[in-house]
């Protein structure tokens, strides 16, 4: 867990720590991520995993981090699912990491 009572990010920042913060908001949370992150970097720096797995009870966390295995899949509040790995974080982005209802 975080100090801020958050799960723990998958992945630690060891370089780059200076860029610009971005805020976002992860299944209803407020979040910090940097200028420049994708999706998936940010979510990771901050959460353990991505997604639930359609299949069973696993986390997801992306496999190929090149856009090509669609591992990585996340929803936005309002809009279509993305993949995490290829899009660019933007500020504000809101982002769930379950289907919400219907995932299509
Ligand atoms: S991790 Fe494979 S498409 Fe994103």
């Amino acid at each position: 867990m975080s100090a801020a009572g958050h799960p723990a990010g998958r992945l630690v920042r060891l370089a780059e720590t200076n860029r610009a913060p971005m805020r976002f908001v992860l299944d209803g949370a407020e979040r910090q991520a940097l200028a420049g992150d994708t999706v998936l970097s940010a979510i990771l720096s901050v959460a353990p995993a991505l997604r639930h797995s359609e299949f069973g009870v696993e986390t997801r966390a992306g496999f190929c981090l090149m856009g090509a295995c669609q591992d990585c899949w996340v929803w936005q509040e309002e809009g279509p699912r993305i993949r995490a790995c290829s899009t660019p974080l933007t500020e504000g982005m809101r982002l769930l990491t379950d289907a919400p209802g219907d995932w299509s």
